[in-house]
């Protein structure tokens, strides 16, 4: 320990002692429950009983607190020891996982096995659960807090940490080996230029993206389970001009838009007895009462996708969503079957029309072998009216073949606009980047078809 940490100690219990106000007590036990996980030897203290645990950590946060603290009176001493404590032990063996930022998801596959994802690679870590009522408990204090229960009745359950973790739980019987549960970290929110410099998209093609999002042109993300949708779904609302009525509508909140005039739409499952469920079809409907200029629909995953396409439709255009598929092609091919699943009868080629019209371009995005997340191609919707779905490609992440280390040593290569989208730009005085121009390279990629 350093005299800054003294200092800092010291500093955070006088606050306390100063105004007494719960932010500063808050401070301090958040100080010493970080300084309790830096001293304390988990390995060792998971081989512990529960109260065999709790006398460890409170001697070792004593001691922290008669080194690193303010004197105070022994009864605010026992409350403080007993606060920390009540923290590090909420989430058991999660806790210094969850205080890691480099993890971006925690996997724990029953009380043995715990998961994790860093720098876009899975590994398995130290970490373990005493046992199975250990890792239950554990799961129970986590979906409590949102007024659910994990029980044989009700066996699967989503639910989200006080710091905005997304976390799913699921148990036997259902889990055959045993409770298994998933947290997500609460995404971090990127900028455009982040998102350059870690080589998820080239400039270019981060300049068109903003040209077409405030050209309002209708964009879709697509890509695989973790692949970062939601995260450039953020950095593209990023874009949309300040003065604009926007109406976010997501499952669980994770879009941090910074523009002054945003509505955030959160739909609610239903509570423990089956009711009071909002879908995020009824927010849909209902966000279209709301003047929006536009509605970020955080994924499209059932009935809703053919409200978002005929609001897309109807004036709301330069809308965005994402959906859940592996190419751009596939994208197009999931939406048509989404808005089949509502249970309004319209013919297939009827869909089709509301998509050709309603989406003008796809971005597809990938987590490479390198883990690394990339926009491996962005494609214009070149198909109208009935047709069969057709793409052209706009962009795109070419790469050799992956060598047996795993790097990815690849770039991004540019085509020029198809004439209706470099017209909608040019409408909208929103610049086209050079490179997409015809005079710079003067390839258009050919219409392929989507089947
Ligand atoms: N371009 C990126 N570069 C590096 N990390 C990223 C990038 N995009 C997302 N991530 C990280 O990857 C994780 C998943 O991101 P995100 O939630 O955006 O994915 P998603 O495709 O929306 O996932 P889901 O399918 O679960 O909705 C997060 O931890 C996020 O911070
Ligand atoms: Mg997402």
């Amino acid at each position: 320990m350093g005299l800054k940490d003294l200092s800092r100690g010291q500093r955070l219990l006088d606050d306390d002692r100063d105004n007494g106000d719960g932010g500063a007590l808050a401070r301090s036990i958040s100080y010493f429950r970080r300084r309790l996980l830096e001293d304390v030897e988990l390995r060792e203290l998971v081989t512990l009983s529960a109260s065999q645990r709790r006398a460890r950590l409170e001697r070792t946060v004593a001691q922290l607190i008669s080194v690193e603290g303010a004197v105070m009176s022994s009864a605010q001493r026992t409350t403080l020891i007993r606060q920390v404590v009540d923290e590090a032990l909420g989430l058991g063996v999660l806790e210094p996982l969850l205080a890691d930022p480099t993890v971006t998801e925690i996997m724990v596959n029953g009380p043995g096995e715990v998961w994790i994802e860093r720098d876009g690679r899975i590994q398995r870590t130290g970490a373990f659960f005493a046992g199975e009522a250990e890792l239950l408990q554990t799961i129970d204090r986590i979906v409590s807090t949102v007024n659910r229960r994990v029980d044989e009745s009700s066996p699967m359950v989503d639910a989200r940490l006080p710091t905005g973790e997304r976390v799913n739980a699921i148990i036997p019987p259902l889990a055959l080996h045993g409770a298994t549960l998933t947290i997500r970290r609460f995404p971090r929110a990127f900028t455009f230029e982040q998102l350059v410099d870690m080589g998820t998209v080239d400039e270019p093609t981060a300049a068109l993206l903003r040209a077409m999002v405030r050209a309002r042109l209708s964009i879709v993300i697509s890509g695989g389970t973790g692949a970062g949708k939601t995260t450039l779904l953020n950095a593209l609302s990023g874009f949309i001009p300040g003065a604009e009525r926007i109406i976010t509508i997501e499952d669980s909140a994770e879009l941090q838009l910074q523009q002054p005039h945003v509505v955030s739409l959160e739909a609610r499952p239903p509570n423990v007895e089956g009711k009071g469920q909002v879908t995020i079809r009824d927010l849909v409907r209902n966000s279209l009462r709301m003047r929006p200029d536009r509605i970020v629909v955080g994924e499209v995953r059932g009935p809703e996708t053919l409200d978002m396409l005929q609001a897309m439709n109807t004036g709301h255009d330069g809308s965005l969503s994402t959906v859940h598929a592996n190419s751009a092609e596939a994208a197009l091919i999931r939406l048509e079957t989404l808005t089949s699943m509502s249970d309004v009868a319209i013919p297939f080629e009827a869909l089709r029309d509301q998509i050709n019209s309603a989406i003008d371009v796809i971005v597809q995005l990938e987590r490479f072998a390198d883990g690394r997340r990339r926009i491996r191609e962005v494609a214009a919707v070149a198909s109208a009216h009935r047709d069969t779905f057709r793409l052209r490609t706009i962009g795109r992440f070419e790469h050799e073949p992956v060598g047996p280390d795993r790097t990815i040593i690849g770039r991004f290569e540019h085509f020029s606009l198809p004439e209706p989208v470099a017209y909608r730009l040019m409408l909208a005085a929103e610049p086209t980047p050079e490179v997409f121009t015809a005079g710079a390279s003067g390839v258009t990629a050919p219409v392929r078809e989507a089947v």
